[in-house]
């Protein structure tokens, strides 16, 4: 199976894969009532070190994710980030790793939020998964199905449930033969892929959707977004983006922790650009990954080591 691996942390404690379980009447699995992080760390095998990319603030919105869903949990951001050393340490990762932390709510009394009605807890899911640059580019389309919204099932939160909107966008794209689709929020305007923040070129300026458009406020969209204009000096603007302007863009991708830097060379059959990855996306997919592999000095602060002076 993939996406496996020796051991997982549990509530505090290093337990097997096969070990860690939550009882079926839990409420994470009821009614899917829990919010997660889908993180990444990057294997420097010059260094032979493993770096966390933007765990502080992953880890930011995993608490507002919690915050919002009222989910308490005894863990703070030390304690997560002492879990991930631990876990992956254990696991001797030596090469890319994707990693979940998950805050759930357990057994107790039905749409309870408060510990005495309800268990709580947290577990750190990892595995091998080295990145995967995207060079030829997919194919999307706009999906028939719209983005969660604000006030409905707010993207903002990284919670579980609101993944099977983005299941439903998925599969039924890749059944028309289409890669990652591109989603509208109810106003009809671009939000986000089912799993990935939206950009696309325009006359030389970078454009993706507000944080208002009913997108998850992505790490990697706002990593991108300060290094295009602070390391190539392009113009970034956040604005609503209409569906027809997707037909005109010179460049498009998808990013995120999970899709990385993904070229999209096609939507809804209009070719995007000529047909290939455009300058301004291999650029920043060159700059993403040599920063996240901690090949560039100056970003380091947005690392953080795994192995330190015990390397494995
Ligand atoms: C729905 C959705 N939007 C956007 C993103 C991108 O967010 P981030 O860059 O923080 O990983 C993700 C996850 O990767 C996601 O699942």
């Amino acid at each position: 199976m993939a996406g496996t691996a020796d051991f997982i942390w549990m509530n505090g404690k290093i337990v097997a894969w096969k070990d860690a379980a939550i009882h079926v009447t839990a409420e994470a699995l009821l009614r899917g009532a829990s919010v997660f992080e889908g993180m990444r760390a990057y294997w420097n095998e010059d260094e032979r070190e493993l770096y966390i990319f933007r765990n502080k603030e992953h880890l930011r919105r995993l608490r507002q994710s919690m915050h919002i869903m009222r989910l308490a949990i005894p863990y703070t951001d030390d304690d997560f980030t002492a879990a991930f050393i631990e876990l992956f340490r254990a696991n001797r990762f030596t090469e890319g790793v994707h990693f979940r932390p998950v805050a759930y709510f357990g057994v107790g009394e039905a749409h309870a939020w408060e510990p005495k009605d309800i268990e709580t807890g947290a577990f750190v899911m990892a595995y091998a998964r080295p990145p995967a640059p995207s060079l030829k580019g997919i194919r999307s389309c706009v999906s028939t199905w719209r983005r969660n919204s604000d006030n409905a099932s707010p993207s903002r939160v990284k919670a579980a449930a609101n993944y099977h909107n983005a299941r439903l966008a998925q599969v039924e794209a890749k059944l028309n033969g289409f890669g990652p689709p591109i989603m509208l929020n109810d106003q009809g305007e671009v939000s986000e892929s089912p799993g990935a923040c939206f950009m696309m070129v325009r006359d030389g300026r970078v454009i993706t959707p507000p944080v208002s458009a009913d997108i998850l406020e992505g790490i990697t969209r706002e990593s991108l977004i300060d290094l295009y204009r602070a390391e190539l000096g392009v113009e970034v603007v956040e604005r609503d983006i209409d569906r027809t302007e997707l037909y005109i863009a010179d460049e498009a991708f998808f990013c995120g922790s999970g899709a990385e830097v993904q070229p999209i060379v096609e939507i809804d059959h209009y070719k995007v650009g000529d047909g290939r990855p455009g300058p301004l996306t291999t650029k920043i997919q060159n700059l993403y990954f040599d920063i996240a592999k901690g090949r560039v000095a100056k970003y380091r602060h947005w690392l953080t080591p795994v192995y330190g002076d015990r390397k494995p």
